[in-house]
């Protein structure tokens, strides 16, 4: 019997966590803690609700005496977190809401873990951190487990700070960790300000698509199922104080990656192929924008037997398809805080 704690488990990535886990360990009691920020959305664990291994807790990590009773009174043994500011353009226009929740929060669940966790044995507080913390790459080579830590925005420099004291804890205190870093996750139930789900959304809905730059930056994409499968590979079978790389050795150029979301969705849509073309609105570069990030997820390849398993066109066609298919979600989560964000960023 486990009792976990999944933090953010309302949000994008953490929501394919806790299904997976509810779903595949209906002896482990996971309890997924999310302050429901305007990334967090119930919406997408609508389906586990009665679940009798599954419970949900309102609340933010910040909350030292909340999580310190949660603790107590869930008897928890692990812990998956995931609960984060997440997105790096809101990062530079409000670097302190990232160092809060992603530097703060951590520290802690952290401390909660030392201060319940008595003895050690069968204990795991394992971090989700990204790939963003080793900086950015040329037009060659990779990011593996030893490249030095070089963040370059608000979002991952609160990111490495949380990965630093996760490891600080580990080593002081003997608190038994894990973390991964992962490359960009894309699927069902990203919240639509993140690249792809934007443009889906945008040329669903004939507007602008703002490519910042040239287009030309690249990024390593992985289907956010394929993900939730490493994180349950790593929890099971990591070992203590490792790192895992995590990504789907699948580059994309943001230019051709469009191309191909335009393609799939005109298609989709019914509309001639590349009709939605003609949206593509090149706009001021993201300030101190990484120019490319590729992991070589080959550790955990190797050591612990995973790999990515969607193709990248079937993962694209079945997302796309699913925002289609979830106009209300996308209608209900855009509503509000979104929208004067979303206005505020592209001035429209
Ligand atoms: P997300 O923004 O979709 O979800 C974050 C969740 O955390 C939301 O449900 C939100 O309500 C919750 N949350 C935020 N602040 C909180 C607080 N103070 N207390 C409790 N809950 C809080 O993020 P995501 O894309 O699902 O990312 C999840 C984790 O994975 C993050 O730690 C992120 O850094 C990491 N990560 C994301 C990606 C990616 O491509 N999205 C890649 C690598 C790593
Ligand atoms: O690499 C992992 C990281 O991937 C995660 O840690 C972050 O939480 C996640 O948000 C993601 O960060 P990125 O900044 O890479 O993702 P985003 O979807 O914001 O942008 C992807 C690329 O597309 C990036 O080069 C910026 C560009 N972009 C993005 C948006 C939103 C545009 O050209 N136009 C846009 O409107």
């Amino acid at each position: 019997m486990k009792n976990i704690l999944i933090t953010g488990g309302a949000g994008f990535i953490g929501s394919h966590v806790v299904r997976l886990f509810v779903n595949k360990y209906p002896d482990y009691k996971i309890i997924n803690l999310d302050k429901l920020t305007y990334a967090g959305n119930l919406e997408n664990l609508k389906d586990l609700e009665s679940k009798p291994n599954y419970t949900f807790i309102k609340a933010d990590i910040c909350d030292s005496k909340t999580i310190d009773k949660v603790f107590k009174e869930y008897k928890i043994d692990s812990v998956i977190h995931l609960a984060a500011e997440s997105h790096v353009d809101r990062s530079i226009k409000d670097p302190f809401s990232f160092a809060k929740t992603n530097v703060l929060g951590t520290l802690n669940l952290l401390q909660a873990a030392k201060n319940n966790w008595v003895e050690d044995v069968n204990k795991l507080f394992y971090h989700i951190s990204t790939d963003e913390v080793y900086g950015s790459l040329n037009d060659s080579g990779f990011f593996t487990e030893n490249t030095p830590y070089d963040p370059h925005s608000p979002y991952s420099a609160s990111k490495a700070a949380s990965d630093h004291f996760v490891r600080a804890f580990s080593n002081t205190y003997k608190l038994p960790i894990v973390i991964s870093n992962c490359s960009n996750n894309y699927g069902p139930n990203q919240f639509p300000e993140k690249l792809i789900p934007l443009f889906i959304n945008n040329i669903c809905n004939n507007k602008p698509l703002p490519i910042y730059g040239k287009g030309e930056n690249v990024r390593d994409w992985l289907y956010v199922e394929d993900h939730a499968k490493a994180i349950d590979t790593i929890f099971h079978k990591g070992k203590f104080g490792e790192t895992y790389n995590v990504g789907g050795f699948n580059e994309w150029k943001n230019i051709d990656l469009i191309k191909v979301l335009i393609k799939t969705v005109d298609k989709l849509l019914g509309r001639k192929e590349g009709t939605s073309k003609k949206l593509i609105s090149y706009v001021a570069d993201r300030a101190g924008h990484d120019y490319r990030y590729a992991i070589d997820a080959s550790k955990l390849k190797n050591e612990l037997g995973w790999q990515p398993s969607l193709q990248f066109k079937e993962g694209i066609e079945k997302t796309a398809q699913w925002y289609l298919d979830n106009q209300d979600w996308v209608k209900n989560i855009t509503t509000g805080d979104y929208q004067k964000y979303y206005q505020e960023m592209y001035k429209e």
